[in-house]
């Protein structure tokens, strides 16, 4: 979805405007913008298509100032086009703005301007925000922001820059996440922060309804209402190099092979790994709360979703909690039965899916207790949320999720373990022998990742598959979910996941000897069925590739088995997930596949 940088200092802003944009290029976007003020004057560099083409321009056409805006636009209202991508400026050429989310009534603002006589350029949502501005415009900036941006409704992060003060740099949030970076005698704005790590981990998070006046002097906060508020920096851990390819040819390379790290980082956040002893500051429960819970439900969207149905496995075997999981797209709008001080588990990498907030701000309405798993601190969900647990899986970067995925489910299990200790269903000798397990599980996580070269040339040998049937039982259902759609999303291979028990009832009528059938085979005491089943898409002369825990005997010689470490029946999807995840990265590698950005998808959905 839409990036948005910018910069106020010393330096010339626009080398690192255009840095910026690179870093948030994984976002998904189809045309790039600067708005830089040059010696006074408004100067706008604008493309279609990939950064590389607004490079090229501005190689042409050079532009330079240290104060500027930067924008990457992923088309939502009007095509993709030079005069629909951003920034926008208002008729007299003496106001930019830059956008991310939708304003709703745009309608009616453009209806309002075009009656007064305000001619409009693009198509867009946008420029209304400059043109309102323009309308009221009287010589100070800040006070036209006061009287317009209550005007807006919808979501929205604005940079906006003003030719007549052109010194400052005006950021607006509401909905949308926008933060400020704060270096010495330097400022720089971003809606990720990724694109800002390089300067500076020092950052302020901007909230709903704030509005930044930003100089290379300082900053202040406003309240749209006006009214003058202090904000605080917070400081993010996320390291420099963490948000860098750092030799790998991809993200989504580099982010598989982070999760042996990313395990251990975020079980020892949770668990003293000495006492093998939770540590209890960090968990959403006391031992009244936990015993108190009649009901969890845990609301995601896509990968996080199906982290949700693991988790909800976890908690009913271990906790015996009776848990529920909704998409939160569906979720936001059901007419869905609620009891005030009822639990509501969010996850989401990014913190700011659209649904997933609104889903978060539902639940609050009705009175639940919000507990997000996020990776991002101060994200909307984190902010909004009545406890935060933090996935410890550094900046993701690639579309496809896979450290931040298999880090939930860590969570889950922290917390089902944790759950279960408190409602008296597992001793606390138990309790460390389970978490003597988990902690076993970076290293085992090591071992499948060791298997690299063993998966690039089984993705080799079915270069020419066009479609994959993930198949298993219970967790392994659950895990074949989150294969298919890694497949899918970054290989564009045709791939589903079914509950191995369901084959009959439908979709065996569609294997045949061009299928590649992926069983999974990590649930023990549920194994023997699935094997059966493997034996009737054989019959049907499909291909098998078995992912299998190492205790589980298999003799068919024909069938590929890739072998994950034998571990805990309920912890074994953080193992078998990785084979899939490389997997789904060498089937895109070979098709020549854009893999960190996929085809028509955006890292964070911050628009519905
Ligand atoms: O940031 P979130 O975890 O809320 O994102 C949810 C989904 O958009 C995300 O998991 C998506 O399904 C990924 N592309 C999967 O790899």
């Amino acid at each position: 979805m839409c990036g948005i940088v910018g910069y106020v200092g010393q330096q010339d802003c626009v080398p690192i405007l255009l840095k910026g944009l690179s870093a948030l290029e994984y976002r998904g976007y189809d045309s790039a913008g600067v708005a830089v003020l040059e010696n006074g004057k408004m100067a706008v560099r604008k493309e279609v298509g990939r950064l590389a083409a607004l490079e090229e321009k501005i190689g042409r056409m050079p532009l330079s100032g240290v104060i500027g805006i930067g924008h990457t636009r992923w088309a939502t209202h009007g095509e993709p086009s030079e005069v629909n991508s951003h920034p926008h400026l208002d008729s007299k050429n003496r106001i930019a703005v830059i956008h991310n989310g939708i304003i709703e009534n745009f309608r009616e603002l453009k209806a309002f301007l075009q009656g007064k006589g305000v001619s409009f350029r693009s198509e867009t949502d946008t420029e209304v925000v400059s043109q309102l501005l323009s309308y009221y415009y009287e010589g100070d900036l800040l006070k036209t922001l006061f009287r317009v941006i209550p005007m807006l409704e919808g979501s929205y992060a604005l940079g906006i820059l003003c030719q007549d003060q052109p010194e400052h740099l005006y950021c607006v949030r509401n909905g949308s996440p926008l933060i400020i970076g704060r270096a010495k005698g330097e400022f720089y704005v971003a809606s990720d922060i990724s694109a800002i790590l390089e300067y500076t981990r020092d950052v302020y998070i901007l909230e709903d309804d704030d509005i930044a006046d930003v100089t290379k002097e300082g900053i202040a906060f406003y309240r749209e209402t006006g009214e003058q508020v202090e904000r605080q920096t917070t400081q993010i851990a996320w390291s420099r190099d963490s948000a860098q390819k750092g030799g790998y040819d991809h993200f989504m390379l580099k982010e598989i092979f982070e999760q042996p790290r990313a395990l251990r980082e975020t079980l020892a956040h949770y668990v003293d790994l000495e006492t093998l002893t939770i540590k209890r500051e960090a968990m959403p429960f006391d031992r009244e709360q936990a015993n108190a819970l009649e009901k969890l439900t845990v609301i995601a969207c896509g990968t996080a979703h199906h982290a949700g149905m693991i988790g909800r496995v976890l908690i009913e075997t271990l906790a015996r909690v009776k848990t529920e999981t909704d998409i939160a797209s569906e979720y936001r709008y059901y007419d869905t039965i609620d009891q005030p001080g009822e639990t509501l588990i969010a996850v989401s990498q990014s913190g700011e899916t659209a649904d997933t907030v609104a889903a978060v701000r539902k639940a609050k309405g009705h009175g639940s207790r919000v507990v997000a798993l996020t990776n991002v601190i101060g994200s909307t969900i984190a902010r909004e949320s009545d406890m935060v647990m933090y996935t410890l899986a550094g900046p993701e970067i690639a579309v496809a999720s896979t450290k931040a995925y298999t880090t939930q489910i860590l969570l889950f299990e922290i917390i089902a373990l944790d759950l279960a200790n408190l409602r008296g269903l597992l001793t606390d000798e138990e309790l460390r022998e389970r978490l003597r397990e988990l902690a076993a599980l970076p290293e085992k996580a090591e071992q499948v990742l060791s298997h690299r070269e063993e998966v690039a040339d089984f993705a080799h040998s079915e270069k020419g598959c066009e479609d994959v049937f993930f198949i298993g039982r219970l967790m392994d259902y659950y895990t074949s979910l989150e294969a298919a759609l890694k497949l899918k999303e970054v290989s564009y291979i045709h791939s589903e996941a079914y509950a191995a028990g369901e084959l009959k009832h439908g979709p065996i009528a569609l294997i045949d000897d061009t299928t590649l059938v992926v069983a999974t085979l990590t649930q023990k005491r549920i194994v023997a069925k699935t094997i059966s089943n493997v034996e009737e898409v054989r019959a049907r002369k499909a291909k098998i590739l078995l992912v299998a825990s190492e205790p589980i005997p298999l003799n068919n010689p024909q069938d590929t088995v890739w072998r994950v470490p034998d571990t805990d029946d309920l912890f074994s999807p953080i193992l078998m997930i990785l084979y899939v995840q490389m997997f789904a990265y060498y089937m895109a590698l070979q098709k020549g596949c854009d893999i960190d950005k996929p085809r028509n998808l955006a890292k964070s959905v911050t628009v519905e």
